[in-house]
This record gives C-alpha cells, structure tokens and sequence, in this order.
C-alpha cells in the first residue's frame, strides 16, 4: 500500500482524493508547523512513498535522507523555496507545487491591502474603536484615490498578471511592469507596458506591487538603496514571500517618510516582524493569509492530491517542478 505523511491537516476534499485511491495517510496531529527536528523524527518512523509538505517545513537534504524511500514531496503551495531542489535532484525525488488555484485569491488580497493602506482603513478603525472620533472632518484622515496611478508590477507571472488586471480594469489605473524578460501574455490581458529595469519600475510608480518567487536573486530585492528610488508618495505592497524585502530596511524606509506606506501579508523571519514594523501606522498587515480562502486552499488541497495521484500512477504528476 502507497504510504503518505502529511505534516499538518490541509482541507479534506485532497486527503478523500487520496484515501479512495487507497493511500495510507499519518497526518501531524499538531496544529503547527514541525520544527525540522520533529519532522525527521517522523519520517524516520516508517517506509513512507511520499510526503505531502507545506511551505513551512524546510525540506533540506537532511529530511529527504530521513526517508529514503520518499520518491516525491508534493508541496501544498505555489511557493517552493522551502525545498532545497539540487538536494531533492541529486537524490531522484520529484517535487510539485499547487500554482493557479490561488492566483484569484492572493491577487484579491493584494488588492485589498491596497485599499486598505491607501485609504487607511485599518488606521481609521483603530482610531474609532479608541473612542478617538469626536465628528466629522474635512480633513480627517486624507487618503489617496487609485483612478489614474501608476501601478508597478515587479513579476509578471499570473498573480502579478491578475493583479495589473484588475487594477487596471476595475480601478483606471495605469500598468508598468519588470520581470526577466518582455511578457506578451501580460502586456495582452493588462496594457501594462515594460520596463528594463525594477529601478524604473520603482522611480515611477505609485503603487509597487511584489509578485516574484523568492530565490537567491530576489532574495533583498527591495533594499534600502531601492526603497529610496521610490517616489516619497509611493506605497510597496508584498504578497509574495517575506525575504524579498530587507524588512529591517524598510521599517526605517517607513519610519522616515522615504515613502509612503505598505501592504504587507509576508514577513522575512515569520511568524516573527521586524522591530517596530507593527507600531508604524502607515503598515497595514496579514498574516500570511493571502490564498486563505476556502475556494483557494480547496483548490490546493485538489492539486496536492492530483499530483500524488498521478506520480503513483506511474504518470508525470501535473505540477511538476523538479
Ligand atoms: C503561499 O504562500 C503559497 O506559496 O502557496
Ligand atoms: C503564481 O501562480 C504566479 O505565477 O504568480
């Protein structure tokens, strides 16, 4: 029998996908990550064919040697930079991922942050809920429109492609966009037109947008040096992954009006935020909660299992990534 460890409950719709194919699944009973300590550990208890991993487990050459018998690591995620792909590569394991069932939520949630930073929601509720309100002001407040912006787009892929869309669309907003390369796709759903370089993106935009995978490349992609590029009215927001962003760097960006605010549902050392990030006003912020949308995490949950399923079946599983 094909035997699976799960090392944290995902939604129910993928496990039934797996148990009528007759998969054996030991599921983590802790309703946390396991500390890379406690996966091992685990592993090593039985024979297991495969792991279905989440992007909190760092899947490094140690945890695939504590199960030797694991030929694939499905991540529960679009983001795989929790696996380490030349140790799963030189070890013949496969690893997939679960792009496109997210896209629509982690766009819609950027868009949210974007909202919610620019008109500043969350600064006025807490304001309220204070019991700081004494009546109406003319200006009480001042936020931002988006009709007419320049939105910047750092990462054409389909999150960042949504996101151009709809702020483009829905609000008249105008697209520029950087990524390694010129995207036709990108450019045909949204208008938005390229730019060479991220420090262009960033001189003109008003509203700069994160939407790369996080690797060695774009790993501080937004420094200091960069953060200064940005017009002082300018707002980051960040749905992609936390290191992406010198967090220490733009705490100080923030802490002295170098620009204007941020969205931000990533961390660079989560669960933990940077000093004095969380007492800045001008910070709206989520806990990483961007694809948390039952439509989403089901979505995930389906193509987690589609892939084992498939890799089981002798077949090459659909999001394949290594
Ligand atoms: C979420 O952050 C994901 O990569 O799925
Ligand atoms: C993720 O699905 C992306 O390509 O942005």
């Amino acid at each position: 029998m094909t035997t699976i460890y799960v090392t944290r409950k995902i939604p129910d719709v993928g496990l039934s996908m797996l148990k009528s194919k007759g998969f054996e699944l030991d599921i983590s009973t802790k309703d946390r990550p396991l500390t890379k300590r406690e996966l091992i550990k685990v592993l090593k208890k039985k024979p297991y064919d495969g792991v279905l991993s989440l992007l909190t487990d760092t899947i490094d050459g140690e945890v695939f040697d504590a199960v030797p018998t694991a030929k694939i690591f499905a991540n529960y995620a679009v983001g795989f930079n929790n696996v380490y792909l030349d140790e799963a590569k030189k070890r013949g394991v496969t690893i997939t991922n679960t792009p496109g069932a997210l896209t629509e939520a982690v766009a819609e949630h950027t868009i949210a942050l974007m909202f919610a930073v620019v008109k500043r929601v969350v600064e006025s509720d807490t304001y309220l809920r204070k019991g700081k309100y004494k009546g109406w002001g003319p200006e009480l407040f001042l936020g931002e429109e988006l009709q007419g912006k320049v939105l910047g787009i750092l990462g054409a892929g389909r999150i960042g492609g949504r996101v151009a869309e709809i702020a483009g669309k829905g609000l008249g907003m105008s697209v520029i966009y950087y990524d390694i390369k010129k995207s036709e796709e990108f450019e045909k759903a949204t208008g938005g037109t390229f730019r060479a370089t991220p420090e262009e993106v960033l001189k003109e935009a008003d509203i700069i947008s994160i939407h790369v995978p996080l690797l060695p490349t774009t790993t501080h992609l937004m420094n200091a040096e960069r953060l200064a590029l940005m017009k002082k009215s300018a707002y980051l927001l960040n749905t992609s992954r936390g290191p992406v962003i010198d967090e220490k760097a733009l705490v100080e960006a923030l802490q002295k009006n170098v620009i204007c605010g941020a969205g931000l549902d990533v961390f660079e050392h989560e669960p933990k935020l940077a000093k004095g990030l969380a007492k800045l006003p001008n910070v709206v912020i989520t806990p990483h909660t961007a694809s948390a949308t039952r439509s989403a995490r089901d979505g995930m949950a389906k193509l987690v299992a589609e892939n084992l399923i498939a890799f089981f079946e002798g077949k090459v599983p659909p999001n394949r990534v290594s």
